[in-house]
């Protein structure tokens, strides 16, 4: 697993405009924004993984969810292409970016929505995406033929769950976790034929966005306010830490948006 990530500190996160349920224009309390953030970023200092760092626009408040930016594999960045028109120009300022750090990028054309690791995880030579609600079939197809990986496409059912990293984390090469509810039945299948230790948790469990969470090894960032799947790791020997992204849930994202795998 690369043992960088990017993050975006939350200098000008807010939640002004709604394009997922979540956001029902609650008010971002900002320094305590900054401070769940900040928990993010030590926990993962603390495996000794290096955290970089892109300044965030402040035209830009979902900029914070770097899980977005694109789906990195070695050296090479499939770029997104958000769906909705106010996330569209992070894409310019995350290529920028990444070419300065000296990575291969590339675009998929215009009207093909593609939205990187808040739809993909990729394990091995596999690529897990979702599809359906954000990103487009064509587009996971594409990133995975660039990314020379197999894909593994799973259509996404449910409003809440629009993103893979909503309704599912991988824990490894056996094993996830998911949400049976945010898929249709042949993902199901499709997750179970690929994933031998597929552990499903509830709605509560997942609506605490425990499947956003952050994985390194045995170890486990997570949102605040899981109750059986957090039992169900810690039996399989799993190190958890939980951490509080009220703010962030505001806008329908936490920990795992926050986090790129570069
Ligand atoms: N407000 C953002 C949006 O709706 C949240 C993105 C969360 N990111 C994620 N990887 N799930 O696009």
């Amino acid at each position: 697993m690369a043992s960088r990530v990017l993050l975006c500190p939350p200098t000008f996160f807010d939640v002004i405009y709604s394009i997922n349920p979540w956001m029902q224009g609650g008010t971002v309390d900002k320094p305590t924004a900054m401070d769940q953030w900040f928990k993010l970023k030590q926990g993962i200092e603390s495996w000794g993984v290096h955290v970089s760092l892109i300044g965030q626009e402040e035209s830009l408040p979902d900029m914070v969810f770097t899980a977005n930016a694109g789906t990195v594999r070695n050296n090479k960045v499939v770029l997104s292409n958000f769906k909705f028109d106010e996330r569209k120009p992070e894409t310019d300022a995350f290529e920028k970016w990444f070419q300065a750090e000296g990575y291969e990028t590339y675009r998929l054309p215009k009207n093909i929505n593609f939205e990187g690791c808040g739809d993909t995880a990729v394990q091995g030579n596999k690529m897990f995406a979702g599809y359906g609600v954000r990103s487009d079939l064509g587009g996971i197809r594409r990133a995975a033929k660039i990314l020379e990986l197999e894909l593994i496409p799973l259509k996404l059912d449910h409003p809440n769950f629009y993103h893979l990293d909503t309704c599912f984390c991988l824990l490894g090469p056996q094993s996830a976790i998911y949400y049976p509810g945010a898929f249709t039945p042949s993902a199901i299948r499709k997750l179970k034929k690929h994933v031998p230790e597929l552990i499903p948790m509830d709605v509560h469990d997942a609506a605490m966005f425990a499947c956003n969470s952050v994985v390194y090894e045995d170890k486990i960032l997570m949102p605040a306010g899981s109750r059986k799947i957090v039992e169900e790791l810690e039996v399989r020997g799993y190190e958890i830490t939980h951490i509080n992204t009220s703010e962030f849930m505001k806008s329908g994202g936490s920990l795992q948006c926050m986090t790129l795998w570069i």
